[in-house]
């Protein structure tokens, strides 16, 4: 379905060279779009974007969100923010909480600054569903939120926090999206810290068992990257007044427990390599931070932005798929 997109425009992408960044320098690259790029290559990679360095709209600054001259020099000409650099992962921030915060918390805080000083027209930023934290109500509405269970979650709540205090007292245009597990091209399968659904792919490509945590029964509304994509220019393109300030949860609206993913992936793949339906999953324990469920309305999105995800799992699964299987070298 059609949508209102960025086009003709100068955007900042912060974190442009990883997973979710680097899908949407690539997007805003087919609509006439100056794309700014300024990521330091911590988690992201560079291979994400070298396709995009031969294109004149498209200008690399490799620097630091944690350095408020980096922040100043990607912000030049710019008029919307996608602001997607931080570090991801719960374990990775139960590990080392400290980083996590300066990343998420003191460089969100410089990028926005540097975006009011910078008169920017709205600043859109990844937010997390794990700021629903301990919350047991399903779907998770946007209003209803608990306790955080991670560092992690603490950052991405402060990200939301902030720029409602920007709104009010700068008159920053902010919109928040709340992702819900994003998967697809491009999401690193490998490292500690790496996404189920890459993982979970390149270990059955090896004709590995996977390794679930818990009994499979967790579920979560998997969002594949286009439905985040949509959401990014819908929220950066919206006249809708009562949009500005808010946060939208971003996800499909639907959840799979872990059995049933894996269950998706096997028939996926077993498109490319038949005996992959005979790779078993293996079970541990479960993982600290974690929440059992997790589902989104999309009731807020749909309303006030016009949302209507154009993937659900099974088409999204197969994409993605599609990807790993011709871009992945140590299968
Ligand atoms: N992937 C998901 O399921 C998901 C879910 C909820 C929220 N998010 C949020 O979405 C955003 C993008 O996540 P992703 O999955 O693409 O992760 P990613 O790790 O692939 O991308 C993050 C990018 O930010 C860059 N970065 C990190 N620290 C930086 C710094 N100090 N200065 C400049 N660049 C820096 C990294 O190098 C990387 O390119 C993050 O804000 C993340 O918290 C992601």
């Amino acid at each position: 379905m059609p949508y209102n997109r960025i086009k003709n425009t100068t955007v900042l992408v912060t974190g442009g060279a990883g997973f979710i960044g680097s899908n949407l320098c690539e997007d805003l690259l087919k609509y006439n779009n100056k794309v700014i790029c300024l990521d330091n290559f911590s988690t992201g990679r560079r291979e994400n974007i070298q396709d995009f360095l031969k294109d004149s709209n498209f200008t690399l600054i490799e620097g630091d969100i944690r350095k408020p001259e980096d922040c100043n020099k990607a912000m030049q000409g710019v008029q919307i923010v996608l602001q997607q650099a931080a570090l991801g992962s719960v374990p990775r921030s139960l590990n080392d909480p400290a980083t996590t915060n300066g990343v998420n918390v003191s460089g969100f805080l410089n990028v926005l600054i540097a975006a009011r000083d910078a008169s920017v027209k709205r600043f859109v930023y990844a937010a997390s569903s794990s700021t629903y934290g301990d919350s047991e109500s399903l779907p998770k509405v946007e209003d209803i939120i608990g306790m955080p269970l991670s560092p992690y979650a603490v950052t991405k709540y402060i990200n939301e926090l902030y720029a409602h205090v920007f709104g009010l007292n700068y008159g920053v245009k902010c919109i928040g999206l709340r992702y819900f597990n994003v998967y697809g091209r491009r999401q690193d399968p490998n490292g500690a810290y790496a996404a189920v659904i890459p993982k979970f792919t390149q270990a059955f490509m090896a004709h590995e068992s996977p390794l679930i945590n818990g009994t499979g029964t967790n579920s979560r509304d998997f969002t594949y990257v286009d439905n985040v994509i949509q959401m990014n220019h819908l929220a950066a393109t919206t006249t809708n007044a009562a949009a500005i300030g808010q946060v939208f949860n971003t996800a499909v609206g639907e959840r799979a427990d872990l059995n049933m993913l894996c269950a998706l992936l096997k028939e996926c793949l077993g498109k490319y390599d038949a005996a992959i339906a005979g790779v078993p999953v293996k079970y541990g324990p479960e993982r600290k931070g974690d929440i059992p469920h997790s589902l989104a309305s999309i009731t807020k999105a749909q309303n006030l932005l016009g949302y209507q995800p154009s993937h659900h799992l099974q088409q999204g699964l197969k994409e993605a798929v599609a990807w790993y299987w011709e871009n992945l070298n140590d299968r």
